[in-house]
């Protein structure tokens, strides 16, 4: 069942919609930003109170890749991968943030502090390599810069 908090976040915009369904990435959003992620209970709820099947949420949920369906850590690193980050340094950065954090993409540190994901352009090409942090956009990284921004992270 969803959480009241999170229903509400949903029913709230119900009015606006003739068809639920155009909720459904809102009521996967709603999950994650209270639990972290989307299992598979939070996501059968979803599809139960949209009034769509399982099969058809876990299409929305795995279309969108913000959609965490595992434990994520956190703070979510997402390292822009696109073409004007690789131009300039996104080998390095990467390097450099799977030195620091101990992992490779995709993998969360021991202590549940970061996990480190690839994204698609951040939309900050223009000062490229750029990585974003639980929402928060990082520009012109170096390797300085990165070890100041994560340690601004607990
Ligand atoms: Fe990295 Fe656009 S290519 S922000």
């Amino acid at each position: 069942m969803l959480h009241e908090e999170e229903w509400q976040e949903v029913a709230s915009e119900l009015p606006h919609y003739e068809d639920a369904r155009a909720l459904s990435l809102d009521a996967l959003k709603a999950v994650q930003r209270r639990r972290g992620w989307v299992d598979d209970q939070a996501l059968a709820d979803c599809a139960e109170a949209l009034g769509m099947s399982v099969a058809e949420m876990e299409g929305v949920a795995t279309f969108y890749n913000l959609v965490f369906r595992q434990p994520v850590g956190r703070h979510v690193v997402l390292v822009c991968d696109s073409i004007s980050c690789w131009i300039c340094g996104y080998d390095c950065m990467r390097e450099h943030l799977q030195h620091k954090l101990g992992i490779e993409l995709g993998e969360t540190t021991d202590d549940d502090r970061f996990t480190l994901l690839p994204v698609n352009c951040l939309g900050a090409c223009d000062s490229a390599p750029a990585m974003m942090i639980d929402g928060e956009l990082h520009r012109d990284l170096t390797p300085e810069r990165i070890d100041a921004i994560l340690g601004r992270y607990e």
